[in-house]
């Protein structure tokens, strides 16, 4: 019977503190990961007479660095980030804005108990759906800087995806990206042991090919749970029809930290303000997440359990 009672402890100890609660000591950890939208094709222009691409080097405000955003950069180093964020990373391409600084400032913007923020830029132009698949070379890759990402401490929070223009130009890619998607957020939750890791993917705003809206249905009709999907539909393009504006990554990025929001079940607050209890109580019941939903079933579940063992 005691060890009973010791596993139930555990289990209400899990319960309350996985997934969501962002702490201020540790660092909150997010792994970016896709194709050239996430990576920031923002304010990249081509100059068709030349065929170079430059960035025209804008940060609007809203992609500021913050000592409180770190990236991991391609050393497996924690330093401030700064935009282009994946300048190091994304290598054979020339980066600009993307939705990762965005989406980190918002995130501090709305909650300031999250502390410090740490971004693993992952993503890479022109990649497939296919070669982000376990065993090939970004799935290890990937894998590989978050385990690096985890040296030092820290919690991965979520993964934030925007991927399938390369998708689209194929209907057999197209119509098996549903499969192939899904595949590989399994793959990472369980290679994380974090089975309701939050996840926030990208429903496209264009593609390389014709099959885009087959893609953004499969993209939408993914059913997972904790998994948010945000719609980059009709957020305007650079001429080039395909990348996302520098505009459109900021209205992006706080779409996806919006979305994180909702998994955050409370406002922690930080140690120096003070706690006035009856206040966070309220804010908590005012953002119940799908993550804090499945929490309360599983302590009804565990409860009733409980109850059944005593009586
Ligand atoms: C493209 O590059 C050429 C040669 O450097 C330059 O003269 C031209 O102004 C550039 N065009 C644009 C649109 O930047
Ligand atoms: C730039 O434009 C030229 C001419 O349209 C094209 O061939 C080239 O692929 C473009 N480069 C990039 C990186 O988009
Ligand atoms: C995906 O990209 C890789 C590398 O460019 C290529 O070899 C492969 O044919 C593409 N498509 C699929 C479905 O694997
Ligand atoms: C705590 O917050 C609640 C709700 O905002 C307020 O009514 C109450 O007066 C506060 N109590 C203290 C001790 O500040």
């Amino acid at each position: 019977m005691s060890s009973f009672f010791l596993s139930l402890f555990f289990l209400l100890l899990i319960i309350q503190s996985w997934p969501m609660k962002l702490t201020q000591a540790e660092k909150n950890i997010f792994i970016l990961a896709g194709q050239s939208n996430m990576a920031g094709r923002g304010g990249v222009t081509n100059n068709t007479t030349t065929g170079a691409t430059t960035w025209d080097g804008i940060v609007p405000p809203q992609c500021n660095p913050n000592p409180s955003i770190l990236k991991l950069n391609s050393h497996l180093k924690w330093v401030e980030a700064q935009e282009p964020l994946h300048e190091d990373i994304d290598r054979d391409k020339t980066n600009g804005i993307g939705p990762g600084m965005v989406f980190a400032n918002r995130v501090l913007e709305k909650n300031m108990g999250v502390g410090v923020v740490g971004l693993v830029p992952c993503a890479i132009g022109g990649s497939n759906v296919s070669e982000w698949e376990k065993g090939k070379v970004l799935y290890s890759h990937m894998m590989k800087r978050v385990k690096g990402s985890l040296r030092d401490g820290g919690e991965v929070r979520g993964i934030l995806w925007f991927q399938g223009e390369s998708d689209t130009v194929n209907l057999r890619d197209a119509e098996s990206y549903q499969n192939k998607v899904r595949r590989f957020f399994l793959d990472v939750r369980s290679d994380l042991q974090a089975p309701l890791l939050p996840i926030i993917q990208v429903a496209l705003a264009s593609g390389s090919g014709p099959y885009v809206e087959i893609v953004r249905q499969a993209q939408l009709g993914i059913n997972l749970l904790n998994l948010k999907t945000v719609d980059a539909k009709g957020l305007p393009l650079q001429p080039d029809g395909l990348h996302l504006s520098t505009e459109a990554q900021v209205v992006l990025g706080k779409m996806m930290g919006d979305a994180f929001l909702q998994f955050v079940p409370s406002l922690i607050p930080s140690p120096d303000i003070h706690h006035n209890v009856s206040q966070i109580r309220k804010e908590a019941s005012n953002s119940i997440g799908l993550s804090n939903c499945v929490s309360h079933v599983y302590m009804v579940h565990v409860f009733i359990t409980f109850l059944i063992m005593i009586s």
